[in-house]
């Protein structure tokens, strides 16, 4: 796609409803070109023409199952190499209800290649793409979830723990480049994922859920910030930075040359 917009092209995965096509609302708003990519086109071209219309960019739209190797696979090389792209949201995502041994093996599967396979490859193609430039952007969704365990969602809370963990690994990696990232750790929003997912939004307390116009204005508002951890709905983002400094305290004994003393033999 030839783009004449100044802010390039924001590729957005899971762009057909929630989260995604939020996004895509508020990045058209900005003045980007839209790649939008998920797998029910006729929801993708519906939302494109509203765009298009409300906003003048141009936008194109990829049907893609993320967790289909070839799907994946064409999309990663577009990522790679089509230096129009400026920012990449790694959104498409899904989540699953029921205990952990109620859950079928391949739901699980699938999760895993959604949420963790799918973010790591597109988000490897972006470096790709952007580091040799040193601009452009990684927004992946993660979510409060991953800090949490005791929401006993353990498979999907430990994909979005990965999430997370990547965008902090990754900007260590990535050192003084100006390519940004940003991990967006939304708490409960009100989209599909809880009916696809076989759970009820509405058997929340309505003060725990966020609407998702409010989530992603909060989340852009956090990159315009320069966050690299965005918890939209953690009043004092201290909280945040005293956890981190207590992970980082720990650090000098994590890997020492002898077990620690309450380990010794009796
Ligand atoms: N809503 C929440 O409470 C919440 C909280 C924390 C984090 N999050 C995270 O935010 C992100 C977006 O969630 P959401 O609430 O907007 O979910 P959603 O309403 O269920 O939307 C998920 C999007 O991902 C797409 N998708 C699902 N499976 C796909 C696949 N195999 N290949 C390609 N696209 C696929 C869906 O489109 P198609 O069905 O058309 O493919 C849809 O566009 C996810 O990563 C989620 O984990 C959500």
């Amino acid at each position: 796609m030839s783009t004449a917009s100044t802010k390039g092209v924001a590729l957005i995965t899971g762009a057909s409803t929630g989260i995604g096509a939020t996004y895509a609302d508020r990045l058209a708003k900005r003045g980007y070109d839209l790649i939008l990519v998920a797998r029910d086109e006729a929801r993708l071209n519906a939302l494109a023409d509203r765009l298009r219309a409300e906003a003048g960019v141009k936008i194109e739209v990829i049907k893609a199952d993320l967790t289909n190797k070839a799907d994946l696979a064409k999309l990663e090389d577009r990522l790679a190499t089509d230096t129009a792209i400026t920012l990449l949201v790694n959104n498409a995502g899904a989540s699953a209800s029921g205990g952990f041994e109620a859950v079928d093996r391949d739901t699980h599967d699938k999760l895993i290649q959604l949420n963790i396979t799918a973010v790591t490859r597109l988000a490897a193609a972006a470096a790709k793409n952007f580091l040799p430039r040193d601009a452009g952007a990684i927004i992946n969704l993660s979510s409060v979830v991953g800090l949490l365990p005791e929401f006993r969602s353990p498979v999907y809370g430990a994909t979005k723990a990965y999430v997370t963990y990547l965008t902090q690994g990754l900007r260590v990696e990535f050192g003084d480049s100006k390519v940004r990232l940003q991990a967006v750790l939304p708490g409960a929003t009100r989209t599909e994922i809880w009916e696809r997912s076989g759970s009820d939004v509405n058997a929340l307390d309505p003060n725990m859920v966020m609407d998702v116009d409010d989530l992603v204005d909060a989340a852009l508002a956090g990159f315009d910030q320069g966050e690299l951890i965005t918890i939209p709905s953690l009043p004092d983002a201290a909280d945040f930075d005293a956890y981190n400094a207590a992970r980082l305290a720990m650090a000098p004994n994590l890997s020492r040359n002898k077990p620690a003393a309450r380990f010794a033999n009796a």
